[in-house]
């Protein structure tokens, strides 16, 4: 079987749209609805909130799938042992353990999605996730994905769950519950990874640090994830403690999203001001 299989070829149905990131974030059809969307805290007086809802949790949908196939990658594309370009036997341990979370949390999701009245392809896919996978080293691999996008799987996961709790509805409230509590676990596999394969060593730890901190920055998605209270996915810090991240690293997280939010109302402004001319 090969070893590091491309993006382009991962097994999806007809139902299935794939768009590109870039492509998604300059689409001046987004503006107006991103300008909504890192406005205001996801509440069912929102009167996009149930569209959002269902945005939001088919994103996670197709990130389950990438993160299955992520980890699965993890435990067949290094041999096994202690170098760089290798992973140690527990490292794909915990990488086999994951894959069986995440299975459960594809069939989670797909059960959830049906419940929120939402059709599998409905809203389309990024393959972000898996691509962060394809590092060829397996420390930027944790960080980029375990740390960065699971870390951000679990402050929509708590976002979802309040979502739930204050909409009266149990079934969205307790599938988040349960997915964020493996979530958690999978995040602190990320940083207990990153602290034991680079104790000794500074500059592999630097690297996967400033991977993990662009992954980060990306997908604060301008500003929709932050610690503010009225952004619509808030920084969950105290799962964050729970995942092995310090103060300092929340911290950090949170000053990205609000350079994040910045950037994004200035690219706002712009396009509004454009718009008016
Ligand atoms: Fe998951
Ligand atoms: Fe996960």
């Amino acid at each position: 079987m090969r070893k590091a299989h491309p993006v382009e070829d991962l097994a999806r149905d007809e139902r299935f749209v794939r768009v590109d990131i870039q492509d998604r974030i300059s689409d001046p059809r987004s503006v107006k609805n991103s300008r909504m969307r890192t406005q205001a805290r996801l509440t069912p007086e929102r009167p996009d909130s149930a569209d959002a809802a269902r945005a939001l949790m088919h994103g996670i949908f197709v990130g389950e799938i990438q993160a299955l196939e992520g980890a699965g990658r993890t435990c067949w594309d290094f041999e096994t042992g202690d170098g760089r370009d290798e992973a140690p036997f527990a490292l794909k341990l915990d990488m086999a353990r994951q894959c069986w979370d995440e299975a459960r949390h594809c069939e989670i999701s797909v059960k959830l999605s049906d419940w929120m009245g939402t059709e599998i392809g409905e809203f389309s896919e990024g393959a972000f996730l898996y691509a962060a996978a394809c590092n060829p080293d397996p420390v930027l691999r944790l960080t980029g994905v375990n740390r960065a996008l699971e870390g951000l799987a679990i402050d929509v996961f708590n976002t979802m769950r309040e979502f739930g709790e204050i909409a009266g509805d149990p079934v969205l409230e307790f599938c988040e519950d349960w997915m964020l509590a493996d979530e958690v676990t999978h995040v602190k596999m990320g940083s207990d990874w990153l602290r034991r394969l680079t104790a000794d060593d500074p500059e592999r730890r630097k690297d996967a640090l400033e991977f993990q901190r662009i992954v980060d920055k990306l997908f604060s998605l301008g500003g929709f994830r932050s610690d503010e209270d009225d952004s619509p996915v808030k920084l969950a810090r105290r799962f964050r403690e729970l995942a092995g991240f310090d103060d300092a690293e929340i911290d950090e997280i949170a000053d990205l999203a609000s350079q994040a939010l910045e950037e994004a109302r200035t690219r706002q402004e712009a396009a509004a001001a454009l718009a008016s001319a």
